[in-house]
C-alpha cells in the first residue's frame, strides 16, 4: 500500500497566527514573480496583515507577484464590497503593493458564468500555476466553494452553493437572503495542483471538519480531504481547530518549527 505523506500540522496559539502561517507561506514562494493563491473569509486576514507588516518594514518584496483568487460569488461584481475580488483588492493586493493588473478573480459579473470558469481554469494555466495556496476549510468541509459532493477530480466551475455555506457566509451580509445561491469556484483537482497548500483553520467550529479531512477517509463528502492526495500541505491551526485531530498529526507546536 502507498501511503500519502501526512501534512505537517503546527498548533499556534491565536497571537501567533498570522505569523506563524506567514513564515510558511514564505518558505515556498518564490523570490521572483510569486504567485500567491488567495483565500477570502475571515481565517486568513491575520496572514495577510503580516504579510502586509514584513512588506512595509523592507523585509519582503510582492511588488513582482501574482495573486490568484479561489472563488467570487456570481451576481457580485469588483465594485461590490461583498465580492471577493474586493476583498482580494482590499485585503490582499493593496496592502501586499501587487498592481491590479496582476490580480486575477473569476468576474462575478460575465454574461456566460460556465464560459468564464473554462477561461479563469485556462488564465492560472497561462500563469504556470499556483506557487502557494493559501486555503480555509468550511464547517462542513468544503474547500474554496467545493461544497460535499464535489468531484476530486473537479476543476473550475459554476457550483451552487450549500445552505450551511449561506449561513456561515451570511455575517458579511446584510441578510442571509442576499447572500449569493451560486459561485466560480477552482476545482479540487485545479486546488492540488498549486506546488504547496498551507490550509488554515482556526476556532471550534472548524475542529470536526478539521480532523475529518485530514484524517478520515478521502471522500467527496469531505472535499478538503483531497489535501490529504497533495504531497506538499502544511496546516497552521489554533488549538480550537486542533482539538479533534489525532495526535500522529497534531504534535507539531509552533516552537518546533
Ligand atoms: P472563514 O471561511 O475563513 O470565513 O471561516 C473559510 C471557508 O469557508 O473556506
Amino acid at each position: 500500500m502507498i501511503m500519502s505523506p501526512a501534512a505537517r500540522v503546527v498548533v499556534v496559539d491565536d497571537d501567533e497566527f498570522g505569523a506563524a502561517a506567514a513564515d510558511v507561506v514564505l518558505e515556498h514562494l518564490p523570490y521572483h514573480e510569486p504567485r500567491l493563491g488567495i483565500a477570502t473569509g475571515g481565517t486568513p486576514m491575520p496572514v495577510y496583515a503580516e504579510l502586509a507588516r514584513r512588506v512595509r518594514g523592507g523585509q519582503i518584496d510582492l511588488s513582482t507577484g501574482f495573486l490568484i483568487a479561489l472563488d467570487e460569488y456570481v451576481g457580485l461584481g469588483a465594485q461590490d464590497r461583498r465580492s471577493y475580488a474586493s476583498y482580494v483588492h482590499t485585503h490582499a493586493a493593496v496592502p501586499l503593493g501587487v498592481a491590479p493588473g496582476n490580480v486575477l478573480v473569476p468576474d462575478g459579473l460575465a454574461l456566460d458564468p460556465d464560459a468564464e470558469a473554462e477561461a479563469y481554469e485556462q488564465r492560472i494555466a497561462d500563469l504556470g500555476g499556483v506557487d502557494v495556496q493559501i486555503a480555509g476549510i468550511g464547517s462542513n468541509g468544503h474547500l474554496a466553494f467545493n461544497e460535499p459532493g464535489s468531484a476530486l477530480d473537479s476543476t473550475t466551475r459554476v457550483v451552487a452553493l450549500s445552505d450551511q455555506t449561506r449561513s456561515d457566509n451570511a455575517r458579511f451580509f446584510d441578510s442571509r437572503s442576499d447572500v449569493p445561491h451560486d459561485a466560480i469556484t477552482q476545482g479540487l483537482a485545479t486546488i492540488c495542483r498549486a506546488r504547496s497548500v498551507v490550509l488554515l483553520a482556526r476556532g471550534t467550529e472548524k475542529a470536526a471538519a478539521l480532523a475529518a479531512a485530514l484524517a478520515g477517509p478521502v471522500s467527496t463528502e469531505v472535499p478538503a480531504s483531497v489535501l490529504q492526495r497533495h504531497p506538499a500541505v502544511t496546516v497552521i491551526a489554533d488549538r480550537a481547530a486542533a482539538a479533534e485531530l489525532p495526535d500522529r498529526l497534531a504534535q507539531h507546536a509552533r516552537n518546533s518549527l
